[in-house]
């Protein structure tokens, strides 16, 4: 498998990807968002997608967008060929569009929206947590890419506050602030030197 950051070159390939993103949906039957050629190929274009080939066949794709000034960051589009899902090329897409972002936009919060469980299992190893949509961005330009998803009435019903979607999030600032908890069974088996007691003044 070669999983690598896709090039202008790689535009030869965004008819087939858009197609993929079509029948993801039908065949799912829930909201997958439809996406132009041209878009995808202009992802390509700025270093900002990542692209998969098992044995010389295009396998998947994956592409960042950011937002709110790149404090925010989401990965889009995943999508791997129907034919070799679950041997693992999505996991590795997400991986190297993960290390793409970190790398891009390290200080920016990354997320996505799913409701696909391969999804939510790929981002829970990578250190996503759920939440609700107001921690997300609330960029127009990020919501409106839900327009084409059939659930987008939902969206709209709940004041873009919940839908069908899982809302999910890696806050860099938020892992550095976590609790470095102590080796307790390093320090149980440890021998520590005896304390002796401090001397008093017995004139005092
Ligand atoms: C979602 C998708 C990208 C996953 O790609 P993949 O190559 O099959 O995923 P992987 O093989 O790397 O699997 C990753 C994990 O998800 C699990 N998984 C994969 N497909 C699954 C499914 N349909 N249901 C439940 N779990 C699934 C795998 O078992 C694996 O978990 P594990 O490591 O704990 O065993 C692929 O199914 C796809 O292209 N779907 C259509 C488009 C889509 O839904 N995109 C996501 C939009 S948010």
């Amino acid at each position: 498998m070669i999983i690598r950051v896709a090039t202008p070159a790689d535009a030869q390939y965004a008819d087939l990807l858009c197609q993929w993103y079509v029948e993801s949906a039908k065949t799912r039957g829930t909201g997958i968002a439809k996406r132009e050629p041209a878009y995808v190929a202009q992802k390509m274009a700025s270093g900002d997608s990542i692209i998969a080939f098992v044995d010389g066949e295009l396998a998947g794709f994956c592409y960042i967008e950011t937002f709110d000034d790149k404090t925010f960051v989401v990965n889009s589009g995943l999508v791997v060929n129907a034919a070799i899902r679950k041997h693992g090329v999505g996991r590795a897409i997400k991986q190297g569009v993960f290390d793409l972002s970190r790398t891009k936009y390290p200080n920016a919060k990354i997320f996505g929206i799913t409701t696909s469980l391969a999804v939510m299992k790929i981002n829970t190893d990578l250190g996503y947590e759920p939440v609700t949509f107001s921690e997300l961005t609330a960029s127009e330009d990020f919501w409106k890419g839900c327009k084409s998803c059939k659930n987008y009435g939902i969206l709209m019903d709940n004041d873009r506050k919940m839908c069908l979607c899982t809302g999910m999030l890696f806050d860099a600032a938020d892992k550095l602030l976590q609790v470095q908890v102590p080796d307790f069974a390093a320090l149980a088996t440890a021998s520590f030197a005896p304390v002796s007691a401090p001397e008093t003044d017995s004139a005092s």
